[in-house]
């Protein structure tokens, strides 16, 4: 190697250990900023976080975003009713990690109903505190903890009822927008959807029924429609408290949420994942 090769060479292997001493320095100024904002035990789960990562076949799951933008999904298993694995993804920040971290840690070997009762001030106080401006994201680890746990009682109780019925010969209807039977697209407004396609769970049986409701010139009301046509469980994107009374006297249950074709509908219900209609879930927009 010649002279000027040689001292070439010993300033790039400066520049490296000038730069390799700025990130060390860097670093070591966030990890200080860090450990004055959070407690030990929240550093560690969210360097270190534990059940990560997703179930196949999760008996429960949610995934919700929060305002702020961050998503956390939580899945669970069990066995009976106990919960012998649970796991979480996030692209949140942090704080997020080491709360999905904690709370898939509290529930493993808890009943249901023991799960159930985990909240966000349970999930603070294992961090030991967050920041104020964090205090949302174990709010977010517990509602979708919480949203994981419905999302199984939902399933649980529509395996029940297929059973109890003789392996589900119930008779869907969902609010569509033509006539194509399983593919057709469910009508995002229900009173307003040109058919009902009634789906015989017993016999795979389709049958289209147009809607000759007062909205579309005809007589009567929607529900009652519905009841003619012999449904017992109606499935659908949302509809309005006035809609959902009707239903309920009429003996029809109400499923909202569905999308996409009315197969997807079908599929989705199923799986536990239509939420029962409520007052609490009502379009208030949908006075129909
Ligand atoms: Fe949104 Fe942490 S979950 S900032």
């Amino acid at each position: 190697m010649d002279k000027r090769k040689r001292e070439g060479t010993k300033i790039e292997e400066r520049e490296f250990s000038y730069l390799d001493e700025l990130i060390e320095s860097i670093e070591e100024r966030i990890k200080k900023e860090e450990r004055e904002i959070y407690t030990e035990r929240t550093l560690k789960e969210a360097y270190n976080p534990k059940n990560v990562g997703e179930l196949n076949n999760p008996d429960g799951a949610a995934r919700i975003t929060g305002p702020c933008g961050d998503t956390v999904q939580i899945h669970l298993q069990l066995e009976g009713d106990r919960i012998i694995d649970s796991k979480f993804i996030t692209d949140g920040c942090g704080a997020l990690t080491a709360c999905g971290s904690v709370v898939t840690e509290m529930v493993r070997g808890k009943t249901i109903e023991e799960a159930f009762m985990v909240e966000d001030k349970d999930i603070l106080s294992t961090l030991g505190g967050l920041p104020e401006e964090n205090v949302h994201c174990a709010l977010l680890a517990a509602n979708t903890l919480r949203a994981a746990l419905e999302n199984y009682k939902n399933r649980n109780e529509n395996e029940k009822r297929n059973k109890e019925k003789g392996g589900g010969d119930m008779k869907l209807c969902i609010p569509t927008l033509g006539n194509g039977g399983l593919d057709d697209l469910v009508s995002e407004h229900f009173g307003r959807a040109p058919t009902f396609t009634v789906v015989d769970m017993a016999n795979s049986g389709v049958k289209v029924v147009e809607n000759t409701g007062e909205h579309f010139g005809g007589v009567g009301n929607t529900p009652e429609l519905v009841a003619g046509a012999g449904a017992e469980i109606m499935l659908c994107s949302g509809l309005g408290p006035r809609a959902i009374s009707m239903f309920e006297q009429l003996g029809i249950e109400v499923y909202v949420g569905a999308s996409g074709t009315v197969q997807d509908a079908i599929n989705a219900f199923q799986a536990g994942e239509l939420l029962e209609a409520s007052d609490a879930n009502a379009c208030k927009e949908h006075r129909h």
